[in-house]
């Protein structure tokens, strides 16, 4: 590499033609999923109150606002339906009731937008009575194999629906592996799965818990004896690599900024389609800032989305998905 002064680094970064040019990555529309929050019922609308911007939706209002997002051609959105108290049971089996929340609204949204991709949440948590994504044994420790069963029953419910990716976020063992051969045996041969691969047991998914009304249930207790230490990276990869033997399409690293040097090792050393999810805790954190006049919001926002882009993935679930659409669509690239 020439040395100063003959390359001048600035140079290029002069004019903002020659910083188009040079500009490495780049955020696009394309790279959006949005997650929703689903409440049972009619004309349902409540705001998330550690989430300023992010309403919960009755599937009527869900299918009305989503011509938006359509319009600004968001390629996916992902679904979280909020279980009401009574529907929650120690075995969880509202989650796989074909006419469950998260089954009918699979089902409205595919009748009415067949293009738009739908991408559904496999984890227990929204319909157990204590808030684990499993089913627990009597000291409360969540059980691998009983719970693996019910997330193909799941997984499966989703499918028949018509869901076109369906996303196991639980951290059980093996779980890929019997989704996959379940939709087989079922001819849901071209059912996406995106694994939540490498999900920390992460305190970033607060804001989250309060919007599906799991964090009352959960208490205290915590999801450290299936969600991964924050202390570990290279147990990522053995994750990942793991999801691919058994089927996954997609991986998903999870929390997002926090976590970027473990997308990058993933992207690096599988090159498949991976994806980063922003969290809820994340979002706030921005949220928070901007409301207080201490950050930029658009420009933090934007930068943020970028680094995710920098970092290798091919996709970011981003609670920010409509705004940085919005302001994608206005912008000359
Ligand atoms: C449920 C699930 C969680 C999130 C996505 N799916 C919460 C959890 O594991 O407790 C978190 C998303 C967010 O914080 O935005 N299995």
């Amino acid at each position: 590499m020439r040395s100063f002064p003959s390359s001048r680094m600035r140079r290029l970064r002069a004019k903002d033609f020659s910083r188009r040019l040079a500009r490495e990555n780049t955020l696009t529309t394309a790279d959006l999923i949005y997650p929703i929050f689903v409440l049972p019922g009619e004309n349902q609308r409540e705001a998330v109150e550690s989430m300023p911007g992010v309403e919960r939706l009755s599937v009527d209002l869900l299918l009305e606002a989503a011509e938006h997002w359509v319009a600004l051609g968001i390629p996916m959105l992902a679904l979280f339906p909020v279980t009401p108290l009574e529907l929650k049971s120690e075995m969880a089996e509202e989650a796989y009731n074909p006419n469950g929340l998260a089954q009918v609204a699979v089902r409205a949204l595919k009748a009415k937008f067949p293009q738009l991709g739908i991408m559904t949440d496999v984890a227990l948590d929204p319909f157990t009575t204590h808030g684990q994504d499993g089913i627990i044994d009597d000291n409360g420790y969540v059980m691998n194999d009983v719970t693996k069963e019910i997330l193909v029953k799941q997984a499966l419910s989703h499918a028949e629906a018509g869901a076109d990716v369906v996303a196991p976020s639980d951290m059980m063992d093996g779980r890929i592996g019997a989704i996959r051969e379940a939709l087989e045996a079922h001819d849901f041969i071209n059912t996406i799965i995106m694994a939540y691969s490498a999900k920390y047991a992460s305190a970033f998914y607060g804001p989250f818990r309060d919007a599906v009304g799991s964090s009352g249930n959960l208490g205290k207790s915590s999801k450290e004896t299936y969600q991964m230490d924050p202390a570990n990276s290279n147990e990522a990869l053995h994750e990942v690599e793991l999801d691919i033997s058994e089927g996954a399409d997609m991986v998903m690293v999870k929390p997002g900024m926090p976590y970027l040097d473990v997308l990058w090792r993933v992207k690096q050393t599988f090159g498949v389609p991976t994806y980063a999810y922003q969290v809820s805790g994340e979002y706030a954190m921005q949220k928070a800032a901007s409301q207080n006049g201490w950050i930029d919001g658009e420009k933090v926002m934007m930068e943020s989305l970028l680094a995710f882009k920098r970092a290798g993935a091919d996709g970011i679930l981003t609670y920010f998905a409509v705004d940085a659409a919005r302001l994608l669509k206005n912008s000359t690239l």
